[in-house]
């Protein structure tokens, strides 16, 4: 595996490679739920490349930037382990610099649920993204649907743009109680963790609700905003697959979404029916 950390050096040597290339971004702090996307990409194409990058940009300010779970050298064992080709180390001034060019996300889709709590997150994750698949040109990109709403304006990103790659996305992986995998579960206490797991409890309610015919969107989320408690709830969001707020959930064409806070966490999880 070979550890690069200057963009212009990957591109380069990434337009020397013959085949295709997978790409799994991410920030680092590998779990599981990496170790899938990264599998994927392996079956699926002939060079596979990792990106480690925490983005500034994405953070607002007074957020984790600073203290959000840096791991490099259990990373690199990782990636090696999974068979990685290429792992992207840049750091920030490589990736930006001074009054540069960046993207804005969607007005509407991109400042709701999640783009309403961190207004402007959003943009800062295109940028970044856009950069990253500039460098890499990859045949295809993975990313998880726990981050569905990201998942989506990056979809959006790449046909308004018109650009050559396949996103790819992969189902959520979970801890043994259901929990979502994420690198900010390592903030939680136990008894924090423990009251997380309302938020997978909630998401089983509403798929048994919707199992035994109730469709209505408001009744969904009033039982699900009552299981949720302790946790803080930002938002419990009911949307089609165009990320459009529904009534009536319609199966096979919608996504339930829930955000929340345990102890200073932010948490998300969500379910598509
Ligand atoms: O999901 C993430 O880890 C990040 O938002 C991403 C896509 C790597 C961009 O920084």
């Amino acid at each position: 595996m070979r550890v690069v950390h200057s963009p212009l050096a990957l591109q380069k040597l990434l337009k020397e490679e013959q085949g295709s290339i997978g790409f799994v971004p991410t920030m680092g702090a590998l779990h599981l739920g990496h170790r899938t996307l990264i599998d994927a990409a392996k079956k699926a194409n002939d060079i596979v490349v990792v990106s480690i990058f925490v983005n500034p940009t994405q953070f607002l300010e007074g957020e984790d930037l600073d203290a959000y779970p840096r791991k490099e050298e259990a990373d690199k064992k990782v990636c090696e382990l999974s068979g990685v080709d290429y792992l992207f180390y840049p750091d920030a001034a490589s990736m930006y610099g001074n009054d540069e060019v960046s993207l804005n996300a969607p007005n509407v889709r991109g400042y709701i649920m999640e783009g309403s709590s961190r207004p402007g997150h959003f943009s800062g994750v295109l940028t970044v993204v856009n950069k990253l698949l500039n460098i890499v040109t990859p045949t295809r990109a993975y990313f998880g649907k726990k981050d569905a709403q990201q998942l989506m304006l990056i979809e959006t990103m790449v046909a308004n743009l018109f650009m050559n790659v396949e996103i790819v996305p992969m189902d959520t992986v979970r801890e043994k109680e259901g929990l979502a995998m994420s690198s900010r579960n390592a903030y939680l206490s136990e008894q924090e963790r423990t009251e997380s797991l309302n938020i997978i409890k909630s998401l089983h309610i509403a798929t048994q609700l919707v199992m035994k015919g109730e469709l209505s969107a408001s009744q969904i989320k009033d039982e699900m905003i009552g299981i949720l408690e302790p946790l803080e709830v930002e938002y419990v969001t009911i949307v089609n697959r165009s990320f459009e707020p529904i009534e009536v959930v319609e199966i096979g064409n919608t996504i339930i979404l829930v955000e929340a806070i345990s102890g200073t966490t932010r948490l998300l999880d969500n379910i598509w029916i």
